[in-house]
């Protein structure tokens, strides 16, 4: 008898047990394998010692760059985020696809409602197919200045990078620093009417480095051994500039790209806009000694007010004199566009590319800035733009004007008011962009504005011209999608022709931001399959305040795996 009972109850608990894992076949989402990571993230103040004077800023855990979240390909990643500042908090994971979790992107006003103070909300999402160098950022107001940190991802395990091991990785994050409340400048910019005020430092790994003022010892150093190859995650987290960066007497390999493989290319220096991410390999192939990691300003606009100190890191060997002068490394000039196409014109995707060939949405939107007229009755204070104007920045000229709620939640509970849909999916009137008028001074140089949104047929395959205006002036814009990489599939200098353009189908890089040239166009593809409401814009965060942005609303397609899930029971409120 008892053993009858006994296999009744292995049958029963077989059977259970066949049905939990059944549910979890259900339920499971993503290619098992993947462990879940937990992270615990609480928004801090810290007291800082820099450039002289000591200041709070804001961080996560107190730390510095913040703390890096490590994982691998097709990991959970869990974090939850508590705000113990009195400022607003969101955290972006910039380069994330957020597959079917846009509740988890956290661009505020977009698809959250910022953290407030004393609140909490965890962000949870799954590395699909993605690995490399990533990185995460606040993204509420100005916050992601002194709000970031590296976000990386190794390749499964047994699975080896396509090039040779090497000894050691660094990750290398250049910033900007600031000695003001980053909240209240962006108010002050922007009541202004007028452009920002300079940072008052580049950064790498939060150390200014020995040009500035007391900060012979607030640098960064790497430690290499004659011989040896090392891989540098670079990360580009500044705000309001883009950068060169180069090492003395050394070469740099890039071999990804916005955490994308890519064929190796070498070269003397690279140029990071804010959101982008590269990988090089460095070998310590020199005669010991100490040598210079250089960041400074790429500056494409004309007449912009911008830092020029160079912020110096070390590049050490084992064996070079303590404290032996660092040999200098030479940046490119801080206009030099040529340099910064060189390096375009060396990425290309490892392998063959998937890139869609036909195109079901054929997209056009200009980017640029703009100078409205002044409707001040206190010019003085609300007008200090360009000609007595207040300076804003436009898609397709439309200033993005960001909603008090969250669009993606108004857009799910279909709560009107908030957004509309009638972003132009191309310009209004075409003319010579880049070269003049009517877009150009002495002519209107005004833009409308609006929360304009432009929706995507769930699966439409998605061609959308990037093209730089002059209005003002031209400028290198980095453009950055939320929710996808994107094909960069070509670019060139003045209007986009259809007729001359070049297209490269085969193996175009794939990036999650690009830098647009200056005075010019590039062209992007990718396939609208990811539901959601997805912010794009410039990630020179003068020009988002300004309303060089647009959110792109993808539809839901078929089935589970093609629908956005509710939203997490803990979303914040507005
Ligand atoms: Cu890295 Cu919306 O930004």
């Amino acid at each position: 008898m008892a053993k009858l009972v006994n296999s009744f109850n292995y049958l029963l608990i077989s059977l259970l047990f066949l049905c939990a894992h059944n549910m979890l076949h259900a339920m499971a989402q993503w290619p098992k394998g993947g462990s879940t990571r937990f992270y615990d993230f609480k928004v801090q103040m810290l007291k800082v010692n820099k450039l002289c004077s000591t200041r709070e800023i804001v961080t996560i855990n107190q730390m510095y760059p913040g703390p890096v979240v490590y994982a691998q390909e097709d990991d959970r990643i869990i974090v939850k985020l508590t705000n113990e500042t009195p400022y607003n908090a969101t955290i972006h994971w910039h380069g994330v696809r957020q597959m079917l979790s846009c509740w988890s992107d956290g661009p505020s006003y977009i698809t959250q409602c910022p953290v407030q103070s004393g609140q909490t909300f965890t962000y949870e999402f799954t590395l699909v197919k993605q690995k490399g160098t990533l990185f995460w950022h606040a993204h509420f107001s100005w916050l992601r200045a002194t709000v970031y940190g590296a976000l990386i991802i190794y390749p499964k395990t047994g699975v080896p990078y396509p090039f040779k091991y090497p000894y050691e990785e660094h990750t290398v994050i250049l910033g900007e620093y600031w000695q003001r409340d980053l909240v209240q400048l962006e108010k002050n910019v922007t009541t202004s009417g007028g452009g920002s005020p300079v940072a008052d430092a580049y950064t790498i790994n939060g150390h200014p480095g020995p040009n500035y003022n007391c900060s012979t010892n607030d640098v960064y150093k790497i430690n290499v051994v004659p011989g040896k190859t090392y891989m540098l995650r670079l990360i580009g987290a500044l705000l309001n500039m883009e950068s060169f960066f180069t090492i003395a007497n050394h070469k740099l390999t890039i071999v990804e790209a916005d955490g994308e493989y890519t064929k190796p290319f070498t070269t003397d220096r690279v140029m990071l806009g804010p959101g982008h991410t590269l990988n090089v390999l460095v070998t310590a192939n020199q005669k010991i000694g100490r040598y210079s990691m250089a960041m400074g300003p790429y500056m494409s606009a004309k007449n912009v007010p911008f830092q020029n100190i160079t912020s110096i890191a070390y590049f050490q060997y084992l064996g070079a004199t303590p404290n032996s002068v660092a040999l200098p490394a030479p940046l490119p000039r801080f206009d030099d566009n040529l340099a910064v196409k060189t390096v375009m014109d060396g990425l290309k995707s490892l392998d063959i590319a998937d890139v869609p060939k036909e195109i079901d949405t054929n997209l056009f939107f200009t980017i640029g800035l703009n100078v409205n007229k002044c409707g001040s009755r206190t010019p003085n204070q609300n007008c200090q733009g360009v000609n007595g104007g207040v300076m804003a920045a436009s898609m397709n000229n439309n200033s993005f004007i960001r909603p008090n709620f969250s669009i993606l939640r108004a857009y799910y509970d279909h709560i009107n008011g908030h957004f509309t849909e009638d972003f132009p999916g191309s310009p209004l009137r075409f003319y010579d962009f880049v070269n003049g008028a009517p877009n150009s001074p002495p002519n209107n140089t005004g833009s409308m504005n609006g929360t304009r949104t432009k929706v995507l047929e769930f699966g439409s395959r998605v061609q959308l011209i990037l093209q730089d205006t002059g209005t003002i002036t031209t400028e290198n814009h980095p453009i950055h999608l939320h929710g996808y990489s994107f094909y960069v599939v070509g670019y060139g200098s003045g209007n986009y022709n259809p007729q001359t353009a070049i297209f490269n189908l085969v193996d175009p890089p794939y990036m999650n931001t690009i830098g647009v040239p200056v005075g010019g166009w590039a062209a992007i593809r990718f396939v609208a399959d990811n539901p959601g409401v997805w912010f794009m814009h410039c990630h020179l965060e003068i020009h988002l305040s300004w309303g060089l942005a647009v959110a792109l609303i993808v539809k839901n397609g078929q089935g589970p795996m093609e629908t956005l899930p509710h939203p997490p029971a803990d979303m914040p409120r507005c």
